[in-house]
């Protein structure tokens, strides 16, 4: 132990001391933010995780202290003891402590630093991959520290809420049985049971299930779940859940109780009042007037569709879409002079990776008259007019294709657009729960039917009969939250009833063979009396991620993988050895690396 820690106790974080300190003598750890010497006297800002505080070393005050001052450096980690003095006319607004100073009478340095690659501050000029590699020096930005405390209080808040309504906080494995379907998952090799995998638990589903089988009533868990998919801003390989599942309940109560945890989340950590009840809005709703089923609400551009309007306006492009089963989608944009041509231009290229040829577009002016696309019968320009609501000034856009890819495309365009446009209100929590989206995914070409969420979410009750015979219209028990456009969780109510789960998976093709390899402990367990019981889970990362105003989930998660999935911290994923592979039956293609 350092001799200054074994005679001194710190008795204040450098984001505590006030006015009203002043006179106090103090105890501060923490590491030189910046010097600056000013003939003889030198000024050292000392940052730990709280905040920021002056501290001044003069040699009139006190001798034996400015050699070592005047030999520090950023980065360095020091403690001292000193007084605190009023700051008096010279106070600095811009530092919460900004009123005081600490005079230094001794000082110890704990250990010295190399320059570090980048400035440790909020805006730091740098780029992401050096952020990683210095990992540690990163999350020493006042920014990343804020964020990472941040996520801390949400964890603590939703232990707090969760226990004091009777859920119970219970671990599942993370090392599980594959089983077909979700996300791709990671492998496991069992050096025990040669040529064996486990797979690494995408989330805790099949086991909080088992659990309310097993008469738990109210489970949580704060988890973390590994999916091994195409990364992006708002996905991670391995990120975390808040996972819950319930007995005895329905849709109302389930979500009920989830509006209480965000509501609690949002007053102790942000100190805001959400409105409850949460807005709901069905997932055709959702796509009919957003193109998404997370549509983002600060938003207030809504489309529409005008295929009926379109089918005999005699523009052949929309037309033959039209004919061959598409559909023709449409915004309206309300007079604006910041959607110039140049912005519509634009346009045409931010909608190409969506699988268009372009976006039409019309400018509206007197009478109803359109510029911009020619050839459509006044009748049916009339008739789209007056659904999209256009009126002189207004654009309207347009998309003809097939309904995925339309919808996917002109979703886009519109937060597009209304980033453009700055109509996007920031500051605002949209929240809305979507509700009645389709139990099944069914291809368009090959009919094949594939759950949309995972195969035990009930179906609608009034929509079982369509199992057999139209899968594609049976909607689901199922629901997500969504925030300011990003799904933040996902759940349903589940299927308690064998029968019913038997008509799912013939739905889904499964075999009786292959029902009772992959799911056969699950259908065995639901022999011995089921209780009704729905879940839902959480994305803690992407709450994290909205909640500190942040651009991606990598700000509030400590140690975040790239976007190919490696740590370049400590340069993982790597080659193993040969006999390492040995032991686990394991034979790489012969042009693959092994150390
Ligand atoms: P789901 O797959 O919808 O549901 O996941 C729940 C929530 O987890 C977040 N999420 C992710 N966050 C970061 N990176 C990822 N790769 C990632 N994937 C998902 C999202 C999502 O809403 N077992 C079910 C829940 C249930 O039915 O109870 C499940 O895992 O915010």
């Amino acid at each position: 132990m350092s001799s200054f820690l074994a005679t001194h106790t710190r008795t204040h974080s450098c984001g505590q001391l006030r006015a009203s300190d002043a006179g106090k003598r103090v105890v501060v750890t923490g590491w030189v933010q910046s010097y600056r010497d000013h003939g003889g006297c030198v000024f050292i800002d000392l940052r730990d995780r709280d905040g920021v505080l002056q501290l001044v070393f003069d040699p009139e005050f006190h001798t034996g202290v400015i050699e070592v001052a005047s030999n520090l450096r950023s980065e360095w980690c020091i403690g001292v003891t000193g007084e605190v003095r009023s700051r008096g006319a010279k106070h600095n607004d811009r530092m919460r402590t900004g009123d005081v100073e600490v005079w230094v009478d001794s000082i110890e340095v704990f250990s010295k630093a190399e320059t570090p690659p980048f400035q440790i501050e909020d805006d730091t000029e740098t780029n992401d991959q050096l952020r990683l590699k210095y990992r540690y020096l990163d999350l020493r930005r006042p920014k990343m520290q804020r964020n990472i405390m941040l996520r801390s209080k949400i964890t603590k808040t939703t232990r707090e809420y969760l226990g004091q309504n009777g859920f119970l906080e219970i671990e599942t494995p993370f090392m599980v049985k594959y089983t077909p379907g979700g996300a791709r998952n990671f492998l496991v090799p069992s050096r025990l049971n040669p040529g064996s995998f486990y797979a690494l638990a995408e989330s805790p589903q099949i086991f909080k299930q088992l659990l309310m089988v097993a008469g738990y009533e109210r489970y949580f868990q704060i988890v973390r779940c590994f999916r091994d998919e195409d990364l992006r801003l708002d996905r991670q390989p391995e990120f975390t859940q808040i996972d819950l599942e319930l007995s005895f309940v329905n849709e109302a109560i389930l979500q009920g109780i989830m509006e209480g945890l965000i509501s609690s989340l949002w007053k102790e950590v942000l100190g805001f009042e959400v409105t409850l009840p949460l807005r709901r809005m069905t997932y055709a709703e959702a796509m009919d007037k957003y193109g998404v089923d997370k549509p983002d609400l600060r938003l207030d551009l809504t489309l529409c569709e005008v295929t009926e309007q379109a089918k005999g306006s005699g523009f052949r492009v929309f037309e033959s879409v039209v004919a061959s089963g598409g559909i023709v989608k449409c915004l309206r944009v309300p007079a604006n002079e910041k959607l110039t041509r140049k912005v519509l231009d634009g346009l045409q290229e931010f909608a190409k990776p969506y699988g268009v040829q372009g976006v039409a577009y019309a400018r509206v002016g007197e009478g109803g008259a359109w510029t911009g696309i020619k050839g459509f019968s006044d009748a049916a320009r009339e008739a789209v007019n007056t659904h999209a609501g256009a009126g002189p000034g207004d654009t309207l856009l347009f998309v003809a294709n097939t309904y995925k890819i339309a919808n996917t495309c002109m979703g886009a365009v519109r937060l597009h657009i209304g980033d453009k446009l700055d109509l996007i209100r920031k500051g605002e929590w949209q929240f809305m729960w979507l509700v009645d989206p389709p139990l099944f995914e069914v291809d368009e070409a090959t009919k094949e039917v594939a759950a949309s969420h995972h195969p035990f979410t009930s179906p609608r009750e009034e929509d079982e009969h369509l199992l057999e015979t139209e899968p594609g219209k049976v909607l689901a028990r199922a629901y997500d939250l969504v925030l300011n456009g990003v799904e933040v969780g996902g759940g349903s109510i589940r299927i308690h009833r064998s029968d019913l789960q038997g008509r799912i998976f013939t739905a889904l093709g499964i075999s009786d063979e292959d029902r009772a390899q992959k799911f056969g402990f699950l259908l065995e367990a639901f022999k011995y009396g089921p209780p009704p019981h729905g879940g839902i889970a959480f994305g803690l990362d992407r709450l994290a991620m909205l909640m500190a105003g942040a651009e991606s989930l990598r700000d509030v998660i400590a140690f975040p993988k790239t976007q190919k999935g490696s740590d370049l911290m400590t340069e993982c994923p790597t080659p193993v050895s040969k006999k390492q592979l040995e032991e686990l039956f394991i034979q790489l293609r012969p042009d693959l690396p092994v150390r």
